[in-house]
């Protein structure tokens, strides 16, 4: 077999064979194929298409690159979550705790990723001493005794993904439903769950800012759960404008533990409710999507799902002085006031742009070794529907920097658009695809 001729099958839109793909993801592994072959290849893909057999095909060959985790000593039913990501997005940190006071066992492993933020596990390490790097027996020992924990992928999951993805984010190949289907729900497989909750997102700060693409990749990738055994449900969420108010890795942590105390803002409480709810059904824990949500509403405002909290962060090494009073979590050096220019309601504050807005402070990371600063970010003070007059705080800029807090605020201004007529409200969750 030759990777040329693969790549003319491709560019001339005919279907790939199993064993073609087999080749290429085996092959391009192990070095034996160069990135620019691979790159051409991509890029057949992404205007030619896979279709769902090919798609299929390349989801277990990448699933079958590396190590397949084996959570059979967990007991219970293995309920993972995951989402396409997001600004703001810090739904795992209160989620995971939530569901496991539901009596859920959550066994999660996380990526870092590059984006406008950390990902999750930047997030946790934001407080003292929390480890994520658990041996195997040490995150299964504590998902028996507490159903809970997150920790790093191991650095044999999906090694296919990890090459593919990281060609893709250099040659404009990221955002086809197939190959973002095909590289999740690889990692999702092999990470042994034995059902699965997808977090969809649809919007400016998506990858699919389409809402019809969001829910072709949301049955794309239910579809490739549901063939491979795993019971998959997608939520098709709203990613127009951040989630929640806080934006940056610390700031996020203080959101999530304003959730899991019962205050927080009302759009991430309501996914942590609807996901979880989809997560205990899919755990056979309640019998109705309402008796779970009333199951969440129970852990939360009876403590139970902030002291699973606790436990958790103090099992994996984190100091829990820094829960018990989040103002003892890191700080940004100044917190500058973004101030409207004009009244109106807020029509749009473009998610994307509030992720570039906090990336200039360092809150993200560009490459994969970029350093990040886990203190800074943005703290909205309005969301979309809010009526602002001259003056009025629309958001506070947290940085260690006062030049990089100027650049941001630049950035960050333009991501408002407020107009004269009250906007139409979308919807938090558009569906849910089963
Ligand atoms: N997240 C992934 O893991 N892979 C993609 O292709 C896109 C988002």
């Amino acid at each position: 077999m030759r990777i040329i001729d693969i790549i003319l099958k491709k560019r001339n839109g005919e279907k790939l064979s199993r064993e073609e793909i087999d080749y290429m993801v085996r092959e391009y592994t192990l070095g034996n194929i160069p990135d620019y072959q691979v790159s051409a290849l991509l890029m057949a893909i992404y205007f030619q298409k896979l279709d769902d057999e090919e798609t299929a095909y390349l989801t277990e060959s990448m699933m079958n690159s590396g190590e397949i985790v084996d959570l059979r000593h967990v007991e219970g039913i293995k309920v993972d979550k995951h989402s396409t990501g997001g600004v703001g997005d810090k739904t795992t940190i209160a989620l995971a705790p939530i569901v496991a006071a539901c009596g859920v066992p959550v066994a999660k492993m996380s990526g870092r990723g590059l984006g406008h933020t950390g990902g999750t596990l930047d997030k946790l390490e934001s407080i003292p001493g929390f480890n994520v790097n658990l041996t195997k027996d040490e995150f299964i020992n504590q998902v028996n005794e507490i159903k809970v924990s997150v920790i790093g992928q191991t650095s044999n999951l999906v090694p296919a993904d990890k090459k593919l993805y990281a060609l893709r984010d250099v040659t404009a190949t990221v955002d086809n439903i197939s190959l973002i289907a095909s590289s999740i729900m690889s990692k999702k497989l092999a990470s042994g769950a034995d059902a699965i909750v997808l977090d969809v997102k649809t919007g400016s700060g998506a990858f699919m800012q389409d809402i019809n693409d969001s829910f072709e990749l949301a049955k794309e990738m239910v579809q490739i759960g549901t063939n491979m055994n795993r019971e998959t449900v997608a939520i098709i969420s709203d990613m127009d404008q951040p989630l929640g108010y806080a934006v940056g890795n610390c700031l996020e942590i203080k959101e999530a533990i304003d959730v899991l105390l019962g205050r927080g803002p009302e759009d991430l409480k309501e996914l942590c409710i609807v996901v979880g709810a989809h997560m205990i059904l899919l755990a056979k824990k309640a019998d109705d999507l309402g008796q779970a949500k009333a199951m969440i509403e129970e852990a939360i405002s009876s403590g139970k799902a902030f002291s699973v909290f606790k436990e958790f962060v103090e099992r994996q090494g984190g100091d829990i002085t820094f829960i018990d009073n989040i103002e003892l979590l890191p700080k940004a050096k100044e917190i500058y006031a973004l101030r409207a220019t004009k009244r109106g309601y807020i029509h749009k504050i473009h998610a994307n742009t509030v992720g570039l807005s906090a990336m200039i402070l360092g809150a993200g990371r560009e490459h994969k070794d970029s350093i990040i600063d886990l203190s800074v970010g943005i703290v909205l003070n309005k969301k979309c529907g809010d009526f602002v007059t001259e003056g009025d705080v629309l958001a506070y800029i947290h940085s260690n920097n006062s030049i990089l807090t100027e650049q941001s605020a630049t950035k960050m201004i333009t991501a408002f658009k407020i107009e004269q007529n009250i906007p139409e409200i979308r919807p938090l969750i558009f569906g849910t695809v089963t």
